[in-house]
C-alpha cells in the first residue's frame, strides 16, 4: 500500500482522489491518499501537486519518491530550495488535445480574418478574400509535448511553419530553428506567431520591444504559454503602430487580469482567460498512475523537470 499526499485544494482532491486511485488499482496498485495533515509526512510515498497547495516545504516529505504536478507549467515550483524530489510536469493526451484545437481556432480566425464578419456591421457587404494557408507563414515558439503538437497539425493543415526551441528538433513539415541567435530569423516570417514557451528565467520578456519590432508588420500574436514571454507595453506599443493587429492572450502576469490592465480595453486585444488547455481528469489520472507503477518497478520517471533549465 503507497500513501499519496494531496497538496491541492479540496476540490481539486475531491476531483482527483477517485480517479487516481482507479487508475492505480488498473495497474495493480493499492494507495490511501490524504490532504496535508491526514498522513504523517515522512511516510509519504509520492505528492500529487498543484499550484496553490497549502505545503511550501517539501523537505518534511523525507521519504517521497517524487512531486508530480497536475499542470504543464511548473515555474510557481520549480525554484522552491526545500523541493529536493524528483519533480515531473503534467503531460497528458487531453492537454495536448485542447491546446492543438485551441492553437488551430485562432490561427485560422486570424488566417480568415474572421474577426471582421463575426464584429460585422450591419448592411456591411464587405468581401475580403484571404490567402490559402500554404502563403501564410506561421512560426510556433516553444516545440515541446504542446508546441510540437501544435505545429504539426498546422503543417498538416498546410501553413507554413517555422518552429522555434532551445535544441534542434525535428517535425515533418516543420521548419525547426534552435537557439537564440536563430529568433530573429523565426520571428521575421511570423505572419501569425504562436507563444507556447514556458516561463524561466530565460523566457521572461523574451517578446521585448526590440524582438516585436522583427515581426512583419500586420502581425496576429497568440500567447498560449505564460504572460511574462512578452512585455504588455511593448505589446500595447506594437499594437497601436499596427505592426500587430490582434494580439489573443491566454495568459497573463497576473491571473485573473487586473480590472484596470489596459488589455480589457484596447480594440486589438482578445482575452482569454487561461482556457487554451486543461489537464483532463481521466487522462491526467492515467498519466499520474503510469509514473507511480514506473517508480514503484524501478523504471525512470517521465517528464521530469530540469531544475537547471526551469522546465
Ligand atoms: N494556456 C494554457 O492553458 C496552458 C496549458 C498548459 C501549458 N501551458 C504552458 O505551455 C508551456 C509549454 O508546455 P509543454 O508541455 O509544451 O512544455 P515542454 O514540453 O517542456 O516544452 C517546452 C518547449 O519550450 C522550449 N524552450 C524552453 N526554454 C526555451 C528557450 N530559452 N529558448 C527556446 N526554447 C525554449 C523547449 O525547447 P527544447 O525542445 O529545446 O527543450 C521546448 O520545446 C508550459 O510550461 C505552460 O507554461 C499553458
Amino acid at each position: 500500500m503507497i500513501k499519496l499526499l494531496f497538496n491541492v485544494s479540496p476540490e481539486l482532491y475531491r476531483e482527483y482522489r477517485q480517479p487516481i486511485l482507479e487508475a492505480l488499482r488498473r495497474r495493480n496498485i493499492e494507495a490511501m491518499t490524504g490532504l496535508p495533515g491526514d498522513i504523517a509526512p515522512e511516510e509519504i510515498d509520492y505528492v500529487i501537486h498543484a499550484t496553490g497547495g497549502p505545503v511550501d516545504d517539501f523537505g518534511v516529505f523525507t521519504k517521497a519518491r517524487a512531486v508530480l504536478s497536475l499542470w504543464a507549467g511548473v515555474e510557481k515550483i520549480v525554484g522552491n530550495r526545500t523541493l529536493t524530489q524528483p519533480l515531473c510536469r503534467m503531460v497528458e493526451s487531453g492537454l495536448r488535445q485542447g491546446m492543438v484545437e485551441w492553437v488551430v481556432a485562432h490561427t485560422l480566425r486570424a488566417h480568415l480574418g474572421m474577426d471582421r464578419y463575426v464584429c460585422q456591421k450591419p448592411l456591411a457587404w464587405e468581401q475580403h478574400v484571404p490567402p490559402l494557408a500554404t502563403d501564410r507563414s506561421v512560426t510556433v515558439l516553444g516545440l515541446g509535448e504542446l508546441g510540437s503538437a501544435a505545429a504539426l497539425t498546422l503543417a498538416g493543415l498546410g501553413f507554413r511553419v517555422t518552429g522555434w526551441a532551445r535544441r534542434a528538433r525535428e517535425i515533418a513539415g516543420v521548419r525547426c530553428l534552435a537557439g537564440a541567435d536563430r529568433l530573429p530569423e523565426a520571428l521575421a516570417t511570423a505572419e501569425i506567431l504562436v507563444a507556447i514557451l514556458p516561463e524561466t528565467p530565460d523566457t521572461i520578456n523574451l517578446l521585448d520591444a526590440e524582438r516585436l519590432a522583427l515581426l512583419p508588420a500586420g502581425s496576429c500574436i497568440l500567447n498560449a504559454g505564460r504572460g511574462s514571454l512578452i512585455d504588455d507595453t511593448a505589446l500595447i506599443a506594437a499594437l497601436d503602430r499596427g505592426q500587430v493587429t490582434n494580439a489573443t492572450l491566454d495568459v497573463f502576469r497576473t491571473e485573473p487580469l487586473s480590472a484596470n490592465h489596459p488589455f480589457w480595453s484596447h480594440p486589438g486585444v482578445t482575452i482569454s482567460p487561461h482556457v487554451a488547455a486543461a489537464t483532463r481528469v481521466q487522462s491526467a489520472s492515467d498519466a499520474i498512475a503510469d509514473n507511480i507503477e514506473r517508480a514503484e518497478s524501478g523504471a525512470p520517471l517521465l517528464h521530469l523537470v530540469d531544475r537547471a533549465l526551469s522546465y
